[in-house]
């Protein structure tokens, strides 16, 4: 289970984010990037947060711990900002907080070399999950004391906003020409290679198993909140064996 915090102080908006996350300080007096279950798409982005930030943590990537982070409306009656506010009282209970990476810097493809080997296996992961959301417009990556560290896995698994249509989603391509390190010649068939054997039915129920269960609850067409981890597994066990035949729009290298 994610470990569970609670809010005490908001501090300020993100402005770069679409989703208005937040910083927050914590009852353990960490600082955290804090994603609102009021915010946009609300809940579904929050799970697909945790199944890709977890799985990608899991398979070596670089990727801040996750929180949950409860939160007690009060705390928004004091913003000026009346966006803010309304963002505070309509995420009450259970939001996600993602470790802040203080100092880090937004990656930029122009100022930063990427290996093949590294590219490689971030387009593969991005293949796998579908992300749609790691373009050079809007990286979605961070450099960290030199290194790079996955964020913002809010917009992947396009699949979980129509459940009836999974299985069509999950057997198309993905489409890479537009993502961030398209240009560092990703060599995707060696992550393949490298990473799909460890995306087993135990590590994916491991991972599904960090989703709170009242992300899941009233989902139409599943019983429980594990039926629902189980969907989310499948068509992630099912990808795994082969996305990396249909990536498109890159030059892989060698
Ligand atoms: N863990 C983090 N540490 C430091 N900065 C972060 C972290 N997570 C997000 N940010 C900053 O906040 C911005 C918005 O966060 P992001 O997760 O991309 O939200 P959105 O869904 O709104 O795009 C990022 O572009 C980055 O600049
Ligand atoms: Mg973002």
């Amino acid at each position: 289970m994610l470990k569970e915090v609670t809010a005490t102080r908001y501090i300020t908006p993100l402005r770069e984010g679409g989703s208005l996350p937040g910083l927050v300080e914590g009852d353990d007096l960490g600082t955290y990037v804090m994603k609102f279950r009021g915010a946009g798409q609300g809940r579904k982005t929050l799970v697909a947060e945790v199944v890709c930030g977890e799985l990608a943590r899991r398979l070596g990537f670089r990727m801040p711990r996750l929180v949950t982070i409860g939160l007690d409306p009060v705390l928004g009656l004091g913003e000026p900002e009346q966006q803010v506010q309304e963002l505070l009282r309509s995420s009450g209970g259970a939001n996600l907080g993602m470790d802040f990476l203080s100092g880090a810097l937004g990656f930029d493809p122009l100022a930063f070399a990427v290996s093949p080997e590294e590219a490689g296996r971030i387009v593969w992961f991005d293949a796998l999950i579908n992300n749609v959301d790691r373009s050079w417009r809007n990286p979605n990556l961070l450099m960290h004391h030199g290194e790079l560290w996955l964020i913002d896995h809010g917009a992947t698994m396009i699949w979980h906003h129509n459940w009836p249509g999974v299985e069509k989603s999950v057997a198309r391509p993905y489409d890479a020409s537009d993502h961030a390190l398209a240009r560092f010649a990703p060599d995707v068939t060696a992550a393949a290679a490298a990473l799909a054997p460890l995306v087993t039915e135990e590590l994916l129920a491991e991972v599904t198993a960090e989703i709170p269960d009242a992300w899941l609850t009233d989902e139409p067409g599943f019983d429980t909140p594990d039926d629902l981890r189980r969907a989310y597994a499948r068509p992630l066990l099912t990808r795994a064996a082969d996305i990396h035949t249909r990536v498109t729009g890159i030059e892989e290298g060698k």
